[in-house]
């Protein structure tokens, strides 16, 4: 047997941590978690590796400046020579986490369109809103749902910004002009993300981008990384227009559901984000179809049809997948008997590590587990009954 096992994940671990510094800010924190000797950790450090990879492309500045200026932490944060190592590593975290993921398409572009659009207006009440409907503490699981979907939302649409660049004729301008709406067109408090900042803020939460990094759990940083890996790619830039197919028809429909939970449970939340979606994204299916989808297969054929279908199937499998998830963990906690609600700790402060529903959870003793920003489980075998993908951290 070999004496020295070389871990690449522990040694990116390490470096994460050295350019991160002691007190980083939100931007410029970059750690990821050691698996160490709990193997049932390996996907979750995996897709917070992968995750770090995809951030790293895009410019992240702290909410304030930071003691010592701004400029050593960002430098250090975008050296190059880490780049080089999270860029290295990529290609074989998207092989083992993100390619399974994606199923290959079939079909007529226009038909699929057709049948999308109708399931999705027929479609039932959104699962999760309808919980919390019936929930007694709807606010603690709301609290949960918007720090586990900040992931993406706190940065809106700078995954799909990616994709706009380049050259490649008029569907290109219609990205654009979605990708400009989902920026406020221009004007910073307009811009989705920051809309999606004043929810989590009328729900007490910290609304720095990555603040609550230490309490996504695998499902969230999954849909996250599908997401990424669709659009900095280019060689999937087809899937990317079947993402924003299925993604804007979906949304018109989450977002007026969860709008119309805000209004009802919520009324002084700030909802604005939601009401903006449910009525914008209208507009934005109607522009993908019309000046993306249609004249894209008029003028490439059915293959790109195909990729088009394989991409808005990977997204609605996607969304699935989060949305089941996100409930299962909701009706886990409401059902654990040691369950104790609560908003998380003080974020970015680094809580004991992270166990899945898998882990040796009799050997923790009488240590307690916090579970993303839903609350704490007094009992540790509790999170046992957790679904899989479910990220707990065990406090001191
Ligand atoms: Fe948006
Ligand atoms: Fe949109």
């Amino acid at each position: 047997m070999n004496a020295v096992i070389h871990d690449p994940l522990a040694d990116l671990a390490a470096s994460l941590a050295e350019a991160s510094g002691p007190a980083p800010s939100a931007a410029f924190d970059a750690r990821i978690d050691l698996a160490g000797d709990d193997p049932t950790l390996l996907t979750f450090v995996k897709h917070q590796a992968l995750m770090r990879c995809y951030q790293a492309r895009y410019v992240l500045l702290p909410d304030q400046a930071p003691a010592g200026g701004v400029l050593a932490p960002m430098l250090r944060h975008y050296d190059e020579a880490r780049l080089a190592t999270l860029a290295e590593l990529r290609p074989r975290l998207e092989a083992e986490l993100i390619a399974p993921l994606a199923p290959s398409g079939e079909g007529d572009a226009a038909a699929y369109v057709e049948a999308m659009l109708a399931e999705i207006r027929e479609n039932p009440e959104n699962a999760f809103t309808a919980f919390l409907a019936g929930a007694e503490q709807r606010a603690d699981h709301y609290r949960n749902f918007l720090v586990q979907s900040s992931p993406d939302l706190l940065a809106e649409a700078s995954a799909s910004a990616l994709g706009v660049v380049g050259e490649y004729g008029e569907p290109q301008s219609a990205l654009f002009r979605i990708l400009i709406d989902e920026f406020g067109y221009g004007s910073h408090a307009r811009k989705h993300s920051v809309l999606y900042r004043a929810t989590m803020r009328s729900f007490d939460l910290d609304d720095a981008y990555n603040g609550y990094w230490p309490w996504f759990d695998t499902e969230a940083l999954t849909l996250h990384n599908a997401i990424h890996w669709l659009f900095q790619n280019p060689r999937n830039f087809f899937r990317q227009v079947g993402f924003l197919l299925y993604a804007e028809t979906a949304y018109q429909r989450s977002t007026l559901a969860h709008h119309r939970y805000l209004r009802q449970f919520h009324p002084d939340a700030d909802a604005r984000y939601f009401g903006e979606h449910a009525h914008i994204d209208l507009h934005h299916t109607r522009m993908v179809i019309d000046e993306a989808v249609t004249p894209l297969v008029a003028k490439f054929g059915a293959q790109v049809g195909t990729e088009i279908i394989a991409g808005a199937e990977l997204t609605k499998a996607a969304f699935a997948r989060a949305g089941a998830h996100l409930l299962g963990v909701s009706q886990a906690f409401a059902s654990a008997a040691s369950a104790a609600y609560g908003a998380p700790p003080e974020p970015r402060q680094r809580l004991g590590r992270p166990v899945t529903p898998s882990s040796d959870l009799a050997a923790l003793g009488a240590a307690r587990i916090q579970v993303g920003a839903l609350g704490v489980l007094n009992e540790a075998r509790d999170f046992a009954a957790f679904p899989p993908a479910a990220i707990g951290r065990v406090l001191a």
